[in-house]
């Protein structure tokens, strides 16, 4: 047997012992540990694309501000439910600087993450009417937010968007919808995994649909602005992330801090709820919530049995972030736009190499530079690839666990890997391309 760049007795050893197989078919978190055992033993390091940390650091303006709030006391304090007044007013500031889209500082609420927010927001959404109880994805997406539906007992759809953009959108969505009993749609924008974005146009189809079947949309903007081929960075100044909150007003949207500002460590995140839905009466929510105002549900029912808030220094933290954003004082982009040149590079390195790119196009454009991209090399199932990668010292996950119908593929994030080792990189796909000779 060739010998690999990680020794093959180890990692047999820890993928027995985890018990998944192929390894390719464990979750991301159950990756992230396969991956640790294995360079603990070794002591050998990974080229680590299986998890999305970002590899930068944190915004600097939000870390001094949580100093600061810490060491004026506010630790011992519980924070009001609601959010802090000030990142209140931020954020309410940032949707329209940045979306163009005018809420008040009522309808912005700090999560603790937007994992937290989307768990939140399936507790209200899809409890609103007794008779329907589930969410369909837009999918490829990020695997755990089916976990959650799953965990509160709701049912769920999805079909892989990739094969349904522009015009042939509508009639899909339209399908699935009769199938099933839906409150609510989901997708991410940029997309996680595939890094499609949705263009102006099929966000008015969903904000259609959504006006004709009450449907809420619950908008993950995970990798707000990070569509680098336009430059979303100017407070106030066209063009601004796209959003479905401009064609309906039935809508959530979900604003992770953890990538565009590199706070994923704090945990804190805002749910934006479209003016209209926050004061909307639904009866049936009375069967959980003292009030069937969906407003108040969400913040005294929902949020208040997950955490009773999120954390008081991340909100100061986030709060600073908004406004130095905001005023025009920081320019978040310009820090993650990192993420687009390593891109570059990688993808590259991996064609050299015969990987192909699974989703490779963004409607008529070549697919954007961005936080992720996703893989497939001739004769391998995603699954088999991600353990076989293992071997090979690199990390990734199956498509397959993110709702993808292109069983082929994995998803690689850019995000951990550093520049200096991109050499060695380069030399294990060149060991994994001589040992898997693509046939003639
Ligand atoms: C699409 C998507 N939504 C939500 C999240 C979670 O965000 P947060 O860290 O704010 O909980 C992620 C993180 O990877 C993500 O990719």
């Amino acid at each position: 047997m060739k010998s690999t760049p990680i020794p093959s007795e180890v990692v047999n050893e820890v993928i027995d012992a985890f018990g998944v197989h192929p390894a390719g078919k464990a979750t991301i978190r159950e990756l992230v540990k396969i991956v640790n055992d294995i360079e603990g033993i070794t002591g050998l390091e990974f080229i680590r694309m299986e998890m999305g940390v970002p590899g930068l650091d944190p915004t600097f303006v939000g870390t001094e501000a949580e100093m600061i709030a810490l060491r004026q006391g506010v630790a011992s304090k519980y924070p009001n439910i609601e959010g802090i007044k000030p990142l209140k007013e931020e954020a309410a500031r940032f949707i329209k600087m940045f979306l163009d889209v005018d809420v008040d500082p009522v309808h912005c609420v700090p999560t603790v993450g937007s994992m937290m927010g989307c768990m939140a927001t399936f507790m209200v959404v899809n409890r609103s009417d007794e008779k329907r109880t589930g969410t369909l994805f837009l999918d490829p997406g990020f695997p755990v937010q089916k976990q959650q539906c799953l965990v509160l007992g709701h049912t769920y759809g999805s079909f892989d968007l990739y094969d349904f953009r522009g015009d042939r959108l509508e009639e899909k969505m339209e399908e699935e919808i009769q199938k099933g009993h839906y409150s609510s749609i989901l997708y991410s924008n940029p997309n996680n995994p595939s890094w499609i974005c949705l263009n102006e146009q099929e966000l008015q189809t969903i904000g259609e649909i959504s006006r004709k079947y009450d449907l809420t949309v619950i908008e993950d903007l995970a990798y707000f602005g990070m569509d680098f081929r336009k430059d979303l960075s100017k407070p106030g100044v066209p063009p601004y992330q796209p959003t479905v909150a401009k064609y309906t007003d039935n809508y959530v949207l979900l604003i992770s801090s953890s990538k565009a500002f590199s706070y994923a460590g704090q945990r804190i995140g805002t749910m934006v709820i479209s003016p209209t839905l926050f004061e909307r009466k639904y009866p049936d929510l009375k069967r959980y919530y003292t009030s069937e105002k969906f407003g108040h549900a969400m913040i005294f029912g929902a949020l208040y049995s997950l955490s009773a808030g999120a954390s008081h220094t991340a909100q100061y933290a986030l709060a600073a972030i908004f406004k130095a954003v905001n005023d025009g004082a920081y320019n978040y982009i310009n820090e993650v736009r990192e993420y687009g040149a390593k891109a570059v590079v990688m993808k590259a390195l991996f064609q050299k190499y015969d990987f192909r790119i699974v989703y490779d196009r963004d409607l008529d454009e070549p697919i954007a530079d961005g936080f992720y991209f996703t893989l497939s090399y001739p004769g391998f199932e995603g699954p088999q690839l991600v353990e076989k990668l293992l071997y090979y010292g690199i990390s990734a996950i199956s498509l397959g666990i993110t709702g993808s119908t292109r069983t082929e593929g994995i998803r690689a994030c850019v995000s951990q890997v550093r520049r200096d080792q991109f050499d060695v990189l380069e030399e294990r796909l060149g060991r994994f391309h001589e040992d898997h000779p693509i046939p003639k």
